[in-house]
């Protein structure tokens, strides 16, 4: 029964909070296309808008939870995401809420492209070819360092005009799904940031995906058939936001394959595809994104975009693409993954501690016998099951007590 539940997480738990806070029936159905400024703005939270302009160009705003003087955490969503994942669910469940409660200072991304906070641009605009010429490699080069030296530098300045102390200029970083390969190329091309992270926790992580994915070939081939298919129509974003609703609608059976495969068990149940119905938790994202990935999935190493040979040459100096030197990145990092996540498989984000990275200090299983891609945003019991173990695990840190745990 409670299986039922875990994937209509968002309607449920949002259900109850909306009536909590007074809201008809006809308000409620209107939340499907909420933005996470509608969240705060109803339950009447205490927030902050910043905007960050990256190296490149693109306007990015920044939300916040302040708090003055605490550590700032910085929580960035991955894969089809935007930081209305990291608080949906309310104040009693969302981890944004939570980590507020317990005394943090917490910052939403919105990375390039992500809807509706990721699509501003000195120059380009979002119908632009140009504007979708990003992967994760863009938000590790550029979004990831323009707001992480915002947050240091403004919390900074706040702790030395108002509290009279000087404190490390570090942030603490959550990332879901591919966040993490953007928080490596982050590291990787500037390692400078090694100083200025913490703890880096990864959800899901999607850096190793190679004989991992549980699509079988065809579908992952029928995906990227798809994505050729848009790119010869000059549709250069996938899904845009409402399109899964509407792909939905049209085809229910392909949505529902879809749906059972990343975000929950192999119960079938019509409630699954609600995820898929809220305009601004998943949407699409560029097709070089989904590219990108496909390319280190095939290479089965962690790899710059590859362009082909004529352009790779101008760009790297090297027919292929290159593989992106993770030798020196030093921040502590805790991968968690779900037993039956179908992208990062409980055996890629294992290969990702074993194979590339120095820094691991723990590999942690959700406690659930089926935990998929999405349910670290919508599984009801995301409460007890992820965001209480990330405090704690943080809470351990701090104190110079964090068990090495590989599970
Ligand atoms: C919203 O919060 C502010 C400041 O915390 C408070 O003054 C105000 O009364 C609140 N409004 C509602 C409708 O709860
Ligand atoms: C941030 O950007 C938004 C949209 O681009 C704009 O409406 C808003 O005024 C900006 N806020 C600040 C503080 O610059
Ligand atoms: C700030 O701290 C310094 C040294 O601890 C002290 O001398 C100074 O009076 C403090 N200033 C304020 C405004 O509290
Ligand atoms: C990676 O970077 C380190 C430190 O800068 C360097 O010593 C090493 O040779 C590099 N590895 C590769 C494969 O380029």
């Amino acid at each position: 029964m409670c299986e039922l539940d875990r994937f209509t997480g968002c309607s449920i738990i949002g259900a109850a909070v909306l009536i909590a806070i007074g809201l008809s029936w006809a308000e409620m159905e209107d939340r499907k296309s909420w933005t996470t400024l509608d969240w705060l703005q109803r339950l009447n939270y205490s927030h902050e808008l910043h905007n960050v302009t990256s190296g490149d160009g693109y306007q990015l705003q920044l939300q916040r939870l302040p708090r003055l003087g605490a550590r700032p955490v910085l929580l960035v969503h991955g894969l089809m995401g935007s930081s209305l994942g990291w608080l949906c669910l309310g104040p009693t469940k969302s981890l944004a809420f939570q980590l507020h409660q317990r005394n943090y200072d917490v910052w939403l991304a919105n990375l390039r492209g992500s809807s509706p906070y990721g699509r501003q641009h000195v120059e380009l605009t979002d119908v632009m070819a140009d504007f979708w010429r990003y992967s994760f490699h863009e938000h590790g080069a550029y979004d990831l360092p323009a707001i992480i030296d915002h947050i240091v530098a403004l919390t900074q300045r706040e702790a030395a005009e108002q509290l009279n102390e000087t404190r490390a200029h570090q942030v603490l970083l959550i990332g879901h799904s591919q966040a993490f390969n953007a928080f490596l190329v982050l590291c990787a091309l500037q390692p400078r940031f090694n100083q200025h992270i913490q703890l880096m926790q990864g959800l899901a992580p999607l850096a190793r995906l190679h004989r991992q994915v549980r699509f079988d070939a065809a579908h992952v081939r029928a995906i990227m058939k798809f994505v050729k298919k848009r790119d010869k129509a000059k549709k250069f974003e996938i899904f845009p936001p409402g399109e899964l609703r509407k792909l939905c609608n049209k085809k229910r059976e392909l949505c529902e394959y879809y749906t059972k495969n990343l975000a929950g068990s192999a119960q079938s149940n019509k409630k699954l595809l609600e995820i898929f119905s809220y305009e601004h938790l998943l949407q699409g994202g560029s097709a070089r994104e989904l590219r990108h990935l496909q390319q280190i999935w095939k290479s089965g190493d962690f790899i710059s975009y590859d362009y082909g040979p004529i352009e790779n040459m101008q760009i790297y100096h090297s027919v292929e693409a290159i593989s992106y030197n993770l030798s020196e990145i030093s921040v502590p990092i805790i991968l968690y993954f779900g037993e039956t996540d179908a992208i990062a498989t409980p055996e890629g984000v294992h290969g990702i501690y074993a194979r590339m990275l120095n820094s691991v200090r723990g590999v942690r299983r959700i406690a659930s016998s089926k935990f998929n891609h999405f349910d670290f945003l919508v599984s009801s019991d995301v409460k007890t099951l992820v965001n209480d173990k990330l405090i704690e695990a943080m809470e351990k840190f701090f104190a110079g007590k964090l068990p090495y745990i590989i599970e």
